[in-house]
């Protein structure tokens, strides 16, 4: 078991399922304390339960991160429990409705800026406060998505969305250089989760797989890697980028 993250204590939003439960995984494996957030209390339950089983010290907090009191809750839950924070892993995301943008409902619209967007500048605005109090420095991967470059039809509320999360990583990441908190983004390609299965049929997500040059869907492991790199000193003078994991989906 590799110590890289000994000692340091990590949020991560979304962990119930899919990437979030990958990076919480790998976190912990590498000796991080982790603070899982979710809005799915019984998959949370079972992701905190294994991480407990494997050795690692772990605890869940039921979060809406559209909700930025219960967002200000999760980070003070990580400094009580712990004594301080140093890493976090904004991932928390939905799909949302699938239409063009002149039939996209208005609600719909709304709740996918608030999930996917709204939500990063929640935990931002307290992780940074809390790192920054601290003051040891941290870091921060936000989660976007190769749509946070590129459009997807029918999709203008998430394609909005995740280019924000690009916009708002890098004004964060310079405001916060100085203190040594370093903040980038992260751009998977399509990745085998379920918010994928649970939305797409099967003939669907052989489709889009194939619209990948490596041929594949991603894996939720494929992209922990990338962002527990991004967390750890190795990347020491990365910060305010957006690193993708994408099969070359966006070099086309
Ligand atoms: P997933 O559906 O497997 O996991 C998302 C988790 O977020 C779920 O456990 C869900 O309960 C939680 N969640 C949803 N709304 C929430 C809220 N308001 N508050 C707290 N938790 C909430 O999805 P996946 O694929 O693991 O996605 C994770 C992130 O990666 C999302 O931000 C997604 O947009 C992004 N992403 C996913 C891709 C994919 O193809 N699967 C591609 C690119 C980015």
């Amino acid at each position: 078991m590799s110590t890289e993250f000994s000692g340091k204590t990590a949020i991560v939003t979304g962990a119930a399922s899919g990437i979030g439960a990958a990076v919480a995984k790998m976190l912990a494996e590498r000796g991080a304390n982790v603070v899982a957030a979710d809005l799915d209390i019984d998959g949370l339950k079972t992701v905190v339960g294994a991480l407990e089983a494997n050795g690692a010290k772990a605890v869940y907090q039921a979060t809406d991160v559209a909700d930025p009191g219960a967002v200000e809750r999760l980070v003070n839950k990580a400094v009580e429990v712990f004594g301080h924070l140093d890493l976090a892993v904004n991932n928390a995301g939905i799909g949302g409705p699938s239409a063009t943008t002149a039939d996209y409902p208005l609600d719909g619209w709304q709740h996918v800026i608030d999930v996917n967007l709204n939500s990063v500048f929640y935990c931002l605005k307290y992780e940074i406060a809390a790192m920054a109090r601290a003051g040891k420095g941290g870091a921060i991967v936000n989660m976007a998505s190769i749509l946070g470059s590129v459009a997807f039809a029918q999709a203008p509320a998430y394609v909005a969305a995740k280019h924000g999360v690009v916009g708002l990583t890098k004004t964060a990441a310079i405001e916060c250089a100085k203190d040594n908190i370093r903040i980038n983004s992260v751009g998977p390609g399509f990745i085998d989760t379920p918010l994928l299965s649970k939305n797409l049929e099967k003939d669907a997500l052989s489709a889009i797989a194939a619209m990948h040059p490596i041929g594949r869907l991603g894996r939720d492991d494929e992209v922990a890697a990338l962002t527990c790199f991004l967390l750890s000193d190795a990347a020491s003078f990365i910060t305010g980028s957006y690193h993708l994991v994408d099969g070359g989906y966006t070099a086309q």
